[in-house]
């Protein structure tokens, strides 16, 4: 399973970046509130960043108007992944995009139908969000496990399923043994599945071993090393 970093918080993402683990970043029109910039030059700078797949989000509410928008997303940077609401408007634009050579994400995914509906209509990725599914007392990884089931039985069916609204580093995991091909992942929870307090105390003692060596440069070592 791949992550992508579900945020429009260019330190977040440059962070992450670092950590050379991060294969794309996926937005919503709330995360991109949330910073309080421009859009279109947000979504610019996280492509440039990043280099891989960027999720940005029609906001329209018929199909003509977001295959417009989408269109002009897409000229904004060739990793711009034209983000398309689960609507029978927003299946329509997918279709067209898709048709046009343009990659879509499906985003707010609640049933397997739904996830056969974005595949037939040709979208790269479908978003079925798993927190949001929690929270309303239903089981949002079965879900994943149940639309990457179906798109293994139409083998025929590209369509990545990406793991959306994680919200902790269980959804995380889970959602790679249901087969997820990627989750999106924010920030926070991203850095929470770095933790735990075995690796603190374990890295914490040999840090203090190692001074006890006497001789704790590395570099110097090697260099007398390949100079003797
Ligand atoms: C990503 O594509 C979604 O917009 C995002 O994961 C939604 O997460 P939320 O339910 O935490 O808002």
């Amino acid at each position: 399973m791949n992550f992508f970093i579900d945020t429009a918080n260019l330190d977040e993402i440059r962070e992450a970046h670092s950590w050379g683990i991060i294969a794309g970043v996926t937005t919503n029109p709330s995360l991109i509130a949330r910073e309080g910039r421009d859009f279109v030059s947000t979504i610019h700078e996280i492509c440039e960043l990043v280099q891989g797949p960027v999720s940005a989000e029609v906001v329209a509410e018929d199909t003509a108007t977001m295959v417009k928008q989408g269109l002009l997303l897409r000229q904004v940077h060739e990793h711009v992944v034209v983000k398309v609401p689960l609507t029978p408007e927003g299946i329509a634009a997918t279709a067209q995009l898709a048709a046009e050579g343009v990659k879509t994400n499906v985003t707010l995914c609640f049933s397997a139908n739904q996830a056969l509906l974005a595949a037939r209509a040709g979208a790269t990725y479908i978003s079925p969000f798993v927190g949001r599914l929690d929270d309303i007392g239903h089981d949002g990884i079965e879900l994943i496990e149940d639309i990457v089931n179906l798109y293994r039985d139409h083998p025929e069916i590209e369509t990545k399923v990406l793991s959306a609204s994680i919200r902790h580093p269980l959804h995380v995991h889970r959602s790679a043994q249901a087969g997820a091909d990627l989750a999106t992942v924010p920030f926070k929870v991203l850095r929470a599945c770095f933790n735990h307090p075995l690796t603190d105390k374990g890295n914490a003692a040999f840090t203090r071993d190692w001074e006890k060596t006497g001789d704790t440069d590395i570099a110097a070592q090697v260099r007398r090393f390949l100079d003797s």
